[in-house]
């Protein structure tokens, strides 16, 4: 069982086994609603893509994208356009260098997001994306295993264009009701994994700028939470000069 082939199944992927299938079902039981926030993350990476386009965005690094199956990035974006996926997982990044083999413009590569020199330098990163030109960085549920948030994202800042944007969607309590918020807090506890809060958030963008769209959630994302519950919240930030000047707040 890996995370990655459990997360195909919630995605309705064909790359997983009864083992994944069981674990998904134990997983949908422990924290209801886990698939429903799998798959309003997959519709939320998709609106990404035109809403990036639209500001000149071509170039998508996907930080613990898990297997690239279910309608992920190279199945949705222009002829062109660049797309690499991280994962750190061994197997999930094998499996994905064998889907996206003789692409001329993906590559999946295994390396740990939290060393953006060691994947801005890697070969197969280097031969496709220009980093002298605007990056989507996209964490898709997968910041709330990372510890140590604002560093981190300060670094990527570091490693990308003006221009670039940072889009994030992260497991919270923000938009659960408070019996839900103490089941999120069981299931962190005993999985050892950190919901934030939108406040605890937005002060770790430091540097990024929080884009107008504000925060959200990946079901109604560019438009404002309807009051549906949901286990994330989600945000889009920009790395431009301004953000160099004004600290994110608000
Ligand atoms: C929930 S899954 C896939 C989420 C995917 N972004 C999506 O929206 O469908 C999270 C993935 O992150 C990967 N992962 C966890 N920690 C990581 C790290 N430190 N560096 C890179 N990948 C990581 C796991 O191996 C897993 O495949």
């Amino acid at each position: 069982m890996h995370q990655a082939r459990v997360w195909d199944h919630l995605l309705g992927g064909a790359l997983n086994s009864a083992v994944d299938r069981h674990a998904a079902s134990v997983l949908e039981r422990e924290l209801p609603g886990t698939t429903r926030l799998a798959r309003a993350n997959r519709r939320f990476l998709h609106r990404l893509v035109g809403v990036l386009r639209e500001r000149g965005i071509g170039q998508f690094l996907e930080l613990g994208s898990g297997l690239p199956t279910a309608g992920h990035l190279h199945q949705v974006v222009a002829p062109g356009e660049v797309v690499v996926y991280v994962d750190n997982d061994p197997a999930t990044a094998a499996q994905g260098r064998a889907l996206v083999l003789g692409s001329a413009d993906t590559v999946a590569v295994e390396a740990d997001l939290r060393a953006p020199a060691t994947i801005f330098a890697h070969p197969a990163v280097r031969r496709v994306l220009d980093p002298s030109r605007p990056v989507a960085v996209l964490m898709l549920h997968v910041l709330h295993l990372v510890e140590d948030v604002p560093e981190l994202l300060h670094r990527y800042r570091l490693a990308v264009a003006e221009g670039s944007a940072l889009a994030v969607s992260h497991l919270s309590p923000d938009y659960l009701a408070p019996a839900d918020r103490a089941r999120l807090a069981r299931f962190a506890a005993a999985q050892r994994c950190t919901p934030r809060s939108r406040a605890e958030f937005r002060s770790a963008l430091l540097d990024w700028r929080l884009d107008g769209a504000g925060m959200s959630t990946p079901d109604t994302w560019p438009d404002p939470p309807t009051g549906q519950p949901s286990l994330a919240f989600c945000c889009v930030a920009r790395a431009d000069f301004a953000s160099e000047l004004i600290p994110a707040s608000g």
